[in-house]
């Protein structure tokens, strides 16, 4: 289709405005084809003509192009929709502009942006319409791109935003759920948020607690530890173990295990209720002292019968012995002979007394031990794990102060536990009653002279009758009601029997001190 409509008269000036406007055309084409559009024109009524550059970029025939003939190389979606487009701009003799893809020569659609003007004679009739199309491929996939990564974004935000909901619905369902005890607290311990689990624990409502510390449900006697783990916490320190009683609304106290964690100025708690726990420890331990008792007493029981039974045979015999010696002395005519022999059996049964008592003393001497080359310190220490619990509840601070670096001693293990063990208990005795002072244990090692390692244990007990120095060694001596007193008798006969001393004398305030001498062992060759 020709840009330029023909006209049938002909004059210089019109010859000379054709030429000018062929040389326009010509500039005008250039310029567009230089900015990759194509070029359009097509007659007033909107029938096309031909389209070089169309058929060009489509493979269209000039016949295919013809009339409307060129939308058929638009995609078919894009067909309708621009035929009716291009008759509005028609009709109206307007503007017309549109989007549209055709379908290149080779098959693939290309989004194109169609533009065109009508071109009017002088006497405001239309002579032709002029457009160009060019290319937004490009543009269309970038701005697609957007749009799907636009919709990527907003589909990642749902979900996100799903994720972050599903998160906190759980995290809503834990809170209310937890059997455990949960608070959120400042640092002086104002309890800002409690879960359900502090009502079913305690009884007390979450208006009861919340704006509140825990100063009035706390026990008395937990309140100053209470106090100083929030320090702790207030300081960045985490709360692994700790225990403390809150009182129920029906005026017990529940024992309640604590791990807390500061966290911007703000302490996340969590407790679990181990009053059941506690008790049921009680019970067992009251339950494994029970036993021990029984079982001590038990074998003392069994062991002093047995002794009287070996002792009293013997004495028995010499018993006899004597009154039938005596007899044989007072006939008229004494039997000196008889008399002498009964004197010698007499001997005979007396040592086998004093045998008897002999090995007595062996069960705790060295004859069955098997002695190795210890640390007193480890022995310590281990005894120390063992009584731990024993010490808490009685609250009870032990300073340990034993060196590590000291000689080994030459000991039987299980024997040096035992006399610790014994030592400990009786320290725990004399300091529960205990009010007006701190409870505390302190254990020093030391090398002594004589090379041997001298362990000191002093309390801050009731102490000990400057009357009952010289006896609380003795066996049976003690002033506990349920006391055998044989502790600290069976320690001094294993302290000796490994060659050591054990002695007590009184703290310089109160209190007594226990010291206890061993030979240290001596060094492989
Ligand atoms: N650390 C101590 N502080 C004050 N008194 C003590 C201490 N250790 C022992 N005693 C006194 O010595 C006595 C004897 O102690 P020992 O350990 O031999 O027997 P016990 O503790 O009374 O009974 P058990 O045979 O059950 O140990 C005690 O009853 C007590 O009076
Ligand atoms: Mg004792």
């Amino acid at each position: 289709m020709a840009l330029v409509p023909e006209f049938n008269a002909s004059s210089p000036e019109r010859e000379r405005r054709d030429t000018a406007l062929a040389e326009s055309e010509a500039r005008y084409r250039a310029l567009v084809r230089a900015s990759s559009s194509l070029v359009w024109t097509s007659a007033a009524d909107g029938q096309i003509v031909d389209m070089p550059e169309w058929r060009a970029l489509t493979g269209q025939t000039v016949d295919e192009v013809r009339g409307w003939g060129w939308l058929n190389s638009l995609h078919p979606d894009d067909r309708a929709r621009t035929g009716v487009v291009w008759q509005a701009a028609i009709d109206a003799r307007s503007y017309y502009e549109t989007e549209y893809r055709i379908r290149r020569w080779d098959g693939q659609y290309v989004w194109h942006q169609a533009r065109g003007v009508a071109v009017f004679e002088d006497d405001g009739s239309i002579r032709e319409w002029v457009g160009i199309c060019v290319d937004i491929e490009d543009r269309k996939r970038a701005s697609q791109q957007q749009i799907e990564a636009e919709k990527a974004l907003r589909a990642l935000n749902d979900t996100l935003e799903q994720r972050v909901e599903a998160q906190a619905r759980e995290r809503a369902r834990i809170w209310h759920v937890s059997q455990d005890m949960l608070v959120v607290a400042d640092t002086e311990g104002r309890y800002l948020n409690v879960n359900p689990a502090w009502t079913a624990t305690l009884g007390w409502s979450e208006s009861d607690l919340v704006g509140n510390t825990s100063g009035w449900l706390l026990h008395p006697d937990d309140q100053e530890k209470t106090h100083a783990e929030l320090a702790q916490l207030a300081e960045g320190h985490r709360t692994l173990r700790f225990e403390s009683r809150l009182r129920h609304k029906s005026g017990s106290y529940r024992w309640l295990s604590w791990t807390a964690v500061p966290d911007r100025g703000l302490v996340y708690a969590v407790a679990r209720d181990i009053t059941e726990i506690r008790i049921a420890e009680e019970q067992l331990r009251a339950a494994r002292r029970e036993l021990a008792a029984v079982s001590r007493q038990t074998m003392m029981g069994e062991m002093t019968a047995s002794i009287a039974h070996e002792i009293s045979q013997p004495l028995t015999a010499i018993v006899a012995n004597a009154y039938a010696g005596s007899q044989w002395l007072n006939r008229a005519e004494p039997e000196i002979d008889a008399v002498r022999e009964i004197l010698k059996q007499i001997g005979n049964e007396a040592n086998r007394a004093s045998e008897v008592i002999a090995s007595t003393r062996s069960m705790f001497g060295k004859g069955r031990s098997e002695m190795s080359a210890v640390s007193v310190t480890t022995i310590l220490g281990n005894v120390l794990v063992l009584v731990n619990d024993e010490f808490e509840r009685h609250h009870i601070s032990v300073k340990n102060e034993t060196l590590c670096e000291l000689p080994q001693v030459m000991a039987e293990r299980v024997q040096l536990q035992q006399v610790f063990l014994n030592l400990f208990m009786n320290a725990i005795d004399a300091m529960s009653s205990v009010t007006d002072r701190a409870r505390v244990l302190t254990i020093k090692s030391r090398l002594g002279e004589n090379d041997g390692v001298l362990i000191t244990l002093e309390d801050s007990g009731i102490g000990i009758d400057a009357s009952h120095l010289d006896c609380i060694f003795d066996a049976f001596f003690t002033t506990k009601a349920d006391g055998m007193g044989m502790g600290l008798s069976i320690c001094r006969s294993i302290i000796e029997s490994h060659g050591g001393q054990l002695s007590a004398k009184p703290g310089d305030l109160h209190g007594t001190v226990f010291q206890i001498v061993l030979p240290t062992a001596p060094l492989p060759l």
